[in-house]
């Protein structure tokens, strides 16, 4: 089996076999753990942004513009939707349907009934267009 995906960075991964360990043109096969960026006027405080890597294309959550648009109420998301930190979203599986089916993660507002868009049809406005 041979299987080559086109990372959104552009970095070509190739795994080869099963079990053995996926090659990469850089670095290791697996995605980038997601990327904070602090906000310039306090870097202590919350995020500004956070990037999550993913096969579909980037997705850049805007921290600051969600807690804004919620009046800095930080409970709207943690510890309940979300913890304080960076773990596994739980969001992907199915195309987001599972999540959207039992309103968590992202789809607790980002679902047909919820606050914000559903993931479908509204792929592009998450996901960042592929390089390849
Ligand atoms: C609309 C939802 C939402 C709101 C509101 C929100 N956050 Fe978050 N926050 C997130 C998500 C999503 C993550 C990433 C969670 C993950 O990766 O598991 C996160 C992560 C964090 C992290 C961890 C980042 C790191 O570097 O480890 C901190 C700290 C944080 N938020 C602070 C806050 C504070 C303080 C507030 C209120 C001012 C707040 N958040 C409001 C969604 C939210
Ligand atoms: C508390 C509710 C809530 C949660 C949880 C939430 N969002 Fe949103 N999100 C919104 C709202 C409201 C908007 C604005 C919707 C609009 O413009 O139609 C939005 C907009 C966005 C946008 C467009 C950029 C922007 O900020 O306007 C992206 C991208 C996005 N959300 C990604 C995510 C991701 C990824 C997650 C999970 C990590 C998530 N959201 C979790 C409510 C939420
Ligand atoms: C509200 C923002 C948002 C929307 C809309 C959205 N996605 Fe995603 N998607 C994400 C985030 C964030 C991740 C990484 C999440 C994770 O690790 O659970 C992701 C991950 C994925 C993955 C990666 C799965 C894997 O195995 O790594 C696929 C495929 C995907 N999305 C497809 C889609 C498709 C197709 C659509 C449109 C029908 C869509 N997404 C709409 C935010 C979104």
């Amino acid at each position: 089996m041979l299987v080559t995906a086109a990372l959104a960075a552009g970095v070509m991964v190739t795994l080869v076999g099963c079990g053995s360990k996926p090659s990469a043109g850089t670095e290791s096969g697996k995605l980038p753990e997601p990327l904070v960026t602090r906000q310039h006027d306090n870097p202590d405080g919350p995020p500004e942004s956070i990037l999550f890597f993913s096969p579909a294309g980037n997705v850049l959550y805007t921290h600051r513009q969600h807690y804004e648009r919620v009046d800095g109420d930080c409970q709207v998301c943690h510890p309940k939707v979300f913890p304080q930190k960076l773990d596994p979203l739980n969001y992907k599986k199915a195309l987001h349907r599972a999540a959207e089916a039992s309103m968590t993660s992202c789809a607790h507002c980002h679902a047909v009934g919820g606050t914000a868009f559903a993931a479908d049809s509204n792929c592009s406005r998450c996901h960042a267009p592929r390089e390849h």
